[in-house]
Parts: C-alpha cells; structure tokens; sequence
C-alpha cells in the first residue's frame, strides 16, 4: 500500500464524515446525494483492494455487521440516573423551592435548562481517543448492554469527534428515538409483510436497538440526540448544561433543537406550556419537559436522592391514551359523502379532555385493528384535536361482541352507499340530495380558507339547515335578518352583522371561490393553483383534462374530480345561480396568461424587491413553470433576491445557474 492510498484514505474518511454531519446533523448539505455516492464508492474500493486499512470508524461501516448470539454487558463508569416526574404547576413550584431552599437561595432565581423529554430508549457513546468504541443501553443504570454495531448504524452518531484535540475519554449521553415519519413507514411494511404492527415509536426503536443482527437494525431508521454527558477524561469538564450541549454540539454531536434556558421557575412553566402547544408538530414524540439546574457547581451541591439527581425533574404531560368501552359505532356523511365510522364511547379522560367519540377512520382499518362493538378499547388523541381508537386489549374481549358492517344505505338520506375497490372510504350516491353532504358542503363555504363568512359558524349552519331555511349554499345569499333572527341567541344586531357579512363574501376571488364549491381532491392550495392556471371560471369549467393535469401538484385524480364536477349539471346549476346572485372575483380578471415556461422548474430564495416570493411562485406557475422548494440538478434555475441562503451554494456546487431579480422580471415578461 502506497503513502498516496493512505492519504486518499484518510481525505475520503474527513470528506466523508463532514458530508454525513452536514446532512444529518446540521440539516444543510451541501454535496448532491450522487456526489456522496461516488466518494463513498472510491472508499469502499480502496477499502476492498487493501482490507487492513478498513478501520471501525470508517464512514463505510455504518451497514450492519454479522449477527450476535446475545449483546454482551456494559459496566457504566458513571451511573445512568432515572429522573423524578412532576404532574403539576404546584409539584414544579415545590421542586424549584426545594432547589433554592437547598442551595440556601431563597429569594433567588435559578436558571435552567428545558430539554424535551424524547419517548425512545437512554443510551451512552463512548469515544476514545476521539473514536466511538462503544455504545451501550441504560439498562439498571450500572449495567447496560453492549449494542455498539447497531448504534453506529445510525447515520446521526458520528464515528468519530469533530475535533484535532480529542479527550482520552468522553461518554455522551442521550435518547435513542424513531421519528413519525419513519414509524408510519416502518409500520406500514410490516402489515404489508403480513407481520403485526408496532404499538408505539418507542418500542418500534426499542425492537430496532435490540437486534442481535446490525443489518437488520441499519434498516430501520433511528434518530438520536444527545443530552448530556458520562465519563470525561483528559478535558476539563464545562461550567454549565448549557456549555456541555455546547461542547458535544461543536464536537457533532445533534443536540435537539428545543433546549432552551429558562429564567426561574415562571419561564420554565411558560416553556412547557409553548411546547406542550408545538408537541403534534414536532415530528417526533415527547412525554414532557426536563428542568435541569444550568450549573454544575449547583448540580454537584444538590447532589442526588436514591436514583434520581435532585437538580432535574421531568414534568409529564397528561396521558394520552386511555382505555374504554366501545358502545356503538355510527356513519358519519361527510361533504363529499365519504362515509366514516364513528365509535361511541364510554366518556374516557385523554389528554387533558373528556372523550366520548373517536373516528375509526375507515372499514379496512376497522378490519386491521379487528375492533368490535362491546370491546375495550384503547383511545389516543392523535396529535392535535381527533381522538381514534387505538388498538383493542384484546385479552378483555368477550364473547357477545358485534362485528362492526357497513351499511347499505346512508345512514342521512337513504340513497345507495357505494363501496369502491379503488378507494378506501364507502360513498352515499346522493350528492347535494343528502341533506348531511349539504350542510358539509355549506359549512366549507362559510368557512375562513372559503368564503370566510364572519358569524356563519357550524352550529348556526345545523340550525339553519334544521329550520330549513337553506339546503345549499346559493340560498345563505336570500336570508333575510327576519328569518337569522328567529334562530337561538342571535339578536338584531348580530343578524344584522350576518346578513352583512353574507353580502360582502359576493366579493371575492376567484382562488376563494373554487376552493368553496368544495370539489372534491380540490384544496385550498389546488383552488389558488387553478385560478392562476385558467383566469377565469368559464375557462376552468371547460378545461381539457390534459392542461389540468400539466399544472404542478394537480394529480390525475385531481383532475378527474375537476372534470366530473362541472360535467354534473346540479353543480353547473349552483354555479350559476351564485354568479346571479352577485359572486364575483374583481382581482382575478388577469388576463389569462401563455404557459410559456412550461417544463421547467424553478427555486427561489432570498428577499425580493418588486414583489413578494409568493407573488414570484404564482406568477412562474401561472405561465406553467413549476417552483419547488428544494435545489436538485433538475432545477432549471435557481433565483437569488437579497440575503440567499445555502440554496445558491447549493446551485453552484451542481452547476444550476442562478438568476437574479431583472432576470425573473424577464422571464415573466417573456
Ligand atoms: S437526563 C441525570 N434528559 O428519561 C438525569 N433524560 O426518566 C438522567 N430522557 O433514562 C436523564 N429525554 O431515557 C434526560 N432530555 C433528557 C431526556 C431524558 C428523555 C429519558 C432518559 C432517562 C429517562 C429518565
């Protein structure tokens, strides 16, 4: 082996390694995917050509190797602590007083740091000499076990530490977890294996971690974040929580996103309650925060009860899964008439809220989960407002328990239910004759992304509809204050207000407006997309299926939907009699423009000057370019206001050209 291999080796490992980081923990990369490839294919090479070069920190290893008979014991050097939980304002309030009053600090304030407390599995990375040796779970927290092989699967752990100076010894700790993303994926292979579903994230990385054979593990995908630290030797230990993160973040390690440091006891209930809001949208889950005192000299002063340190807590969010009794199941019609059941509960306790309904989604879901009448049944509140029905216990099912049947008929209107192979949801037939598909459809209209009729909520919709003062959504626009009025708590003025309102939605725009027919597969993004496309109604509604299928983000059967509603002559009707009640778009009568930049694709990044970088997207997809967020080597161009980001360097590392703001006003003029 020559000198030159050596070197080459030894660029590809730091090549290698910066790219991973970039990607995976800095969310930032700034090579293409082809590109990583080809240098991670010349290592692979050499490494086949001269195998005693191949060392276990190499980016190559990260594949999974043979499996074990059974994971081998980890001795912890430091002990791997449990926490204490808080349920309440009043058990924060308690544990900050016993902090102060510990630290002789009474009237003090203590600061803090908040980390989410991650739902997956506590683990420990040991580097030394700057490469990671060993990975181990918590286990009891003095003995874990040795899954080295499989935690350097996970592209998110660096083989090696960012820096020139490594200490002999750093062991960094953290949670091992499983996005949601990668969850509903990996939950989907399984039941289409035929093999049962995971319950949870948590035990779905859990199964993942504990794999005796690495390859299988390499598969799944797990994520981590590291929240603090074990053994260190040869490093001075850091001043703080916050230099600690600090200090294994500059050493590229990911540290999550949402640590923050909170100012007394006050900023960390503020903190909670922020995160408790963000929680559905974090893509990954959390069963609460963790306080952690900032300072070390505080936290070595506090010191620790039995297994948990007294300077942290973790205070839980309230459950959200319960278990109950499923009573009865019902059809509800939606606006489109997609039938979806419906489970009556016994009333449960989740998540801060009493439920007594929960969807079941649809009938092959019913079936998946085999949930019967008279279960018990576990109750989640998915992530923001629908609760569903989780899963059975079946071990309480008894023996009289109802299968659940679709109905013939609907359950509204009694016209035919159609159960297509091609889609999941069962259908009434009846359209706007079902008087369920016409409230739905009444509501959309009114509702803020629509029509946004002020005072038109969905209650006043059902009691409008119960007194049969309207059936569709041209009728809102003949109410009188008269007849609002006669309806429970409304008085003069707020009829009055309504009536108004009703009458200035007749001004609106045309993207509003075919959003609010409510065709189906059209959304509110579909509805802009459309009227920017066509200009106007006349030549959306006798639009040809192929120019609805070219614009960006308008699918097949999207377009079919399109077709289908303005070839159905009910529909053409309700057009009609809402333009001759006044309807109308005053800023949509653009000319319609030529689809002169069709085929091409288009990013844009940086501030604009002469119009916002929405304006810039509708007025590209308007001549029938498409604008995507993300640069690729399919970019036609990439174009560049003020103050780009990493999207231009991205660009020039893929030679993509880059435009400026004179440019963009050329192409559009063109
Ligand atoms: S610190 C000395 N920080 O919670 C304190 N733990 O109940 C040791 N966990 O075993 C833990 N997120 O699995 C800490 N930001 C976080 C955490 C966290 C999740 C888990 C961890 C630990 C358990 C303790």
């Amino acid at each position: 082996m020559t000198p030159k291999v050596v070197k080459r080796v030894q660029e590809l490992h730091t090549l290698l390694h910066d790219h991973a980081h970039r990607y995976y923990v800095l969310d930032d990369p700034t090579v293409s995917d082809a590109e990583y490839d080809m240098l991670f294919r010349e290592l692979q090479a050499l490494e086949e050509q001269h195998p005693e070069i191949l060392t276990p920190d190499s980016p190559t290893q990260r594949v999974g190797a043979a499996p074990l008979d059974a994971f081998k014991q980890v001795q912890h050097a430091v002990p791997m602590l449990s926490l204490g939980n808080a349920f309440s304002r009043d058990e924060l309030n308690e544990f900050d007083r016993r902090v102060r009053e510990r630290l002789e600090r009474e009237d003090g304030v203590v600061s803090y740091v908040a980390e989410p407390k991650l739902d997956g599995l506590a683990i420990s990375l040991r580097y030394e000499n700057g490469v990671f040796v060993q990975g181990a779970t918590r286990g009891d927290g003095r003995t874990g076990e040795n899954v080295t092989e499989n935690l350097r699967t996970i592209e998110m752990i660096p083989l090696r530490l960012r820096t020139d100076n490594p200490p002999a010894v750093l062991e960094a700790r953290g949670e091992v977890f499983m996005s949601a993303a990668a969850f509903s994926s990996l939950n989907k292979a399984m039941v289409e294996a035929g093999k049962p579903p995971f319950v949870n994230p948590r035990n779905a990385a859990a199964g993942s971690l504990r794999q005796l054979d690495s390859r299988k593990s390499a598969q799944r995908k797990l994520s981590i974040y590291l929240y603090g630290m074990g053994e260190l030797v040869g490093m001075e230990l850091p001043a703080s929580q916050t230099e600690s993160l600090e200090l294994l973040r500059e050493l590229g390690f990911p540290i999550n996103a949402e640590t923050t440091r909170c100012e007394g006891i006050d900023g960390c209930f503020a903190h909670y309650e922020s995160l408790q809001a963000r929680r559905p949208d974090l893509g990954y889950e959390i069963d609460g925060v963790v306080f952690k005192v900032d300072s070390l000299s505080e936290q070595r002063e506090l010191g620790f009860v039995s297994r948990a340190p007294r300077w942290a807590i973790a205070q839980k969010f309230p459950a959200e899964e319960a278990t109950t009794t499923l009573e009865a199941v019902e059809f509800q019609v939606g606006r489109t008439g997609a039938l979806t059941p419906v489970a009556r509960l016994d009333p449960v306790f989740v998540g801060g809220v009493t439920v007594s309904n929960a969807t079941l989604h649809n009938m092959d879901e019913i079936a998946r989960k085999d949930i019967r009448i008279g279960d018990t049944v576990v109750v989640r509140r998915a992530g923001d407002v629908i609760p569903e029905v989780a899963r059975v216990v079946l071990e309480n099912r008894k023996t009289d328990t109802v299968e659940i049947t679709l109905p013939d008929e609907c359950p509204v209107c009694g016209s035919p239910v159609l159960n297509s192979d091609t889609e999941v949801r069962a259908r009434c037939t009846g359209g706007l004759q079902c008087g369920a598909q016409q409230r739905e459809a009444i509501k959309h209209f009114a509702s803020r992304t629509a029509m946004d009729i002020d005072g038109l909520g969905d209650k006043l919709v059902e009691q409008l509809a119960d007194e049969k003062l309207i059936s569709n959504v041209a009728d809102l626009y003949t109410l009188t204050a008269e007849q609002i009025q006669t309806m429970p708590r409304m008085g003069e003025k707020s009829a009055s207000n309504l009536v108004n309102a009703i009458d200035a939605s007749k001004q609106t725009t045309l993207a509003r407006f075919i959003f609010a027919l409510g065709i189906k597969d059209i959304g509110s993004s579909g509805g802009a997309l459309l009227a920017a496309r066509f200009g106007s109604l006349e030549a959306l509604m006798s639009a040809e299926e192929e120019a609805l299928i070219a614009i960006d983000d308008i699918g097949p059967i999207a377009a079919r939907s399109v077709q289908d509603y303005f070839a159905n002559p009910q529909s053409r009707e309700l057009v009609d009699s809402l333009l001759a009640v006044g309807i109308n778009f005053p800023e949509s009568e653009v000319a319609q423009v030529e689809p002169t930049l069709e085929g091409n694709t288009y990013v844009l990044t940086g501030t604009l000057s002469v119009m916002s970088r929405d304006e810039a997207k509708t007025q590209l997809q308007q001549r029938g370019a498409k604008v995507t967020s993300s640069v690729s080597k399919k970019t036609t161009a990439v174009i560049a206001g003020d103050a780009p980001g990493s999207k231009v360097t991205k660009a020039e590392t893929l030679e993509v050209p880059v435009l400026d703001e004179a440019a963009l006003l050329e192409l559009l003029a063109r």
